[in-house]
């Protein structure tokens, strides 16, 4: 039994969707979120950038004194997950392995889409993680660089939202998936707007996002470690890093969440 709360991060709004998640699978426990608003977006950096910027982030949660990190974005379990999981003693988890797991069970053919920032894409971590579970999988990748602004925007039903969904999408012409996973914790904001598009191009295609299987395997860890928290009811605590009104605009009207108070944090390098 451990009573102290676990960390998420994101870049920005996005790991709310995984917050949500874990918040019912898990609702005893106390979560700390934490959203990186004055770097948004991490998808358009460099790898040691997103490095450094994932290592802060972790520190700040750190002194707050979690016994779990959830890395509630793609862009940073792509390019920070080891360096993290090497440099702290408590459980890390990351997106993308159990997400990439998801998506092989979910398909068929193995014939498998992903959408995510320019830094996830081109890391690989995708392939390589999909691969592991499944040799013979083939892996449709594209780069979606304008859904974050359009998330963090909240332009979830304007009709700019649409061209440029239809506009990526395109390049999935050619293919033949029956999944699509959305590798940007962002983007199942835009879920309405994705599917509606993807649809055109493949009426019985599955979208997946990471916040389930993310919160299935957060579950399975504080199991196994024998960590889960006892004690009720659970706290949630919000930072932001950037102006915390906008932020507590954002996430209020895209998701369920009852966030009340937004907690402005200045974060160190370390
Ligand atoms: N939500 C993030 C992800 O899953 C970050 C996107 C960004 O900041 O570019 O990749």
């Amino acid at each position: 039994m451990d009573n102290r709360p676990i960390g998420i991060f994101d870049s920005g709004v996005g790991g709310l969707t995984v917050f949500e998640a874990i918040q019912k699978r898990l609702p005893n426990e106390s979560l700390i979120y934490l959203g990186d608003t004055a770097r948004v977006p991490y998808g358009n950096r460099s790898a040691n950038t997103i490095k450094k910027y994932a290592r802060n982030a972790t520190h700040l949660l750190d002194q707050e004194g979690i016994k779990a990190l959830v890395i509630a974005c793609n862009t940073a379990s792509a390019h920070a997950y080891e360096d993290l999981r090497e440099t702290y003693d408590f459980p890390v988890i990351g997106v993308i392995e159990p997400t990439a797991e998801d998506a092989v069970q979910t398909s068929r053919s193995g014939n498998i889409g992903v959408i995510g920032t320019r830094a996830t894409v081109n890391s690989g971590s995708y392939e390589k993680a999909i691969q592991g579970f499944r040799k013979d999988a083939n892996i449709f990748q594209v780069a979606c660089p304008l859904f974050v602004p359009l998330a963090e925007e909240g332009w979830k039903d304007h009709r700019v939202t649409g061209l440029i969904v239809d506009e990526y999408f395109n390049a999935f012409e050619q293919t033949d998936i029956d999944v699509l996973l959305l590798g940007c914790t962002h983007y199942p904001i835009l879920r309405d707007v994705i599917e509606r598009s993807i649809h055109t191009h493949f009426p019985d295609l599955k979208v997946l996002d990471c916040s389930n299987a993310t919160a299935e395997q957060l579950e399975k860890v504080l199991m196994n470690e024998r960590i889960l928290r006892e004690e009720i009811p659970p706290q949630y605590r919000f930072f932001a890093t950037d102006d915390p009104e906008r932020f507590l605009k954002n996430a209020t009207a895209f998701l369920a969440n009852n966030i009340q108070i937004v907690e402005h944090v200045e974060i160190t390098n370390v």
